[in-house]
């Protein structure tokens, strides 16, 4: 099964290094980054949940919870997770699944068959308060992610949930944003955007990030 943008997230019961979690409920009104990771006790992996705990200001500014999830036991989460804080220097402050039966590995399509027909590819799903899944994208088991990009896709689809901007090409926080097309009543504009906007094309009207 694959998830698509839109959907609600599937509601589960799986163990975690943090006790069972029922998903939804641990949700409650925050956003969520779910994520997938192949391994325990390897080394792509390792990198990347110290580099998701490093970055827990920045989530918690966001409203965020982060929770990784791997076919690996609870057990192997906890024995592994010394060697993160060892390795990386930062111990982990996020719920990892333990998912050995593959129940959420499946219920959200996390095993590519083709890829490998027993581990999780590194999956990401962004799921926001309303558990609509926003974002989903999946890399190969070789390549480490990117979550500073995540961070930035979770502060576009925000500004779109708060002020009707969408992000340009490679925008970056602070950078001028473009009006949805959708809002089209000049007054509501003029309120919504009081320091201006530019219409370099009837479709195509800029503005300054409206939430600085
Ligand atoms: C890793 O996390 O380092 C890794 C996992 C599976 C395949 C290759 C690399």
């Amino acid at each position: 099964m694959s998830l698509k943008l839109g959907e609600i997230a599937p509601d589960f019961v799986q163990d975690s290094t943090e006790g069972p979690i029922r998903f939804h409920d641990w949700a409650g009104s925050s956003w969520v980054i779910l994520f997938s990771h192949p391994k325990d006790f390897t080394p792509v992996c390792t990198t990347e949940l110290g580099a998701v705990a490093k970055l827990k200001r920045e989530f918690d500014k966001r409203n965020v919870k982060v929770i990784g999830l791997s076919v690996d036991p609870v057990r192997d989460h906890k024995a592994w997770a010394g060697d993160i804080a060892e390795t990386q220097g930062q111990a982990l402050n996020f719920p990892l699944i333990g998912d050995a039966d593959r129940k959420v590995s499946q219920l959200y399509g996390m095993i590519h068959e083709k890829a490998n027909d027993t581990l999780t590819v590194r999956s990401v799903f962004v799921i926001d308060p309303n558990k609509k899944v926003r974002l989903t994208f999946t890399y190969p088991a070789s390549t480490g992610r990117n979550f500073d990009e995540i961070l930035r896709v979770v502060d576009s689809l925000q500004l779109t949930d708060n002020y009707k901007v969408a992000t340009p090409v490679n925008w970056k926080p602070g950078e001028d944003v473009i009006i949805v097309p959708a809002l089209q009543d000049p007054e509501e504009i003029k309120r919504r955007f009081p320091k201006g906007y530019k219409t370099l094309k009837p479709y195509l009207r800029v503005t300054p990030q409206p939430n600085l």
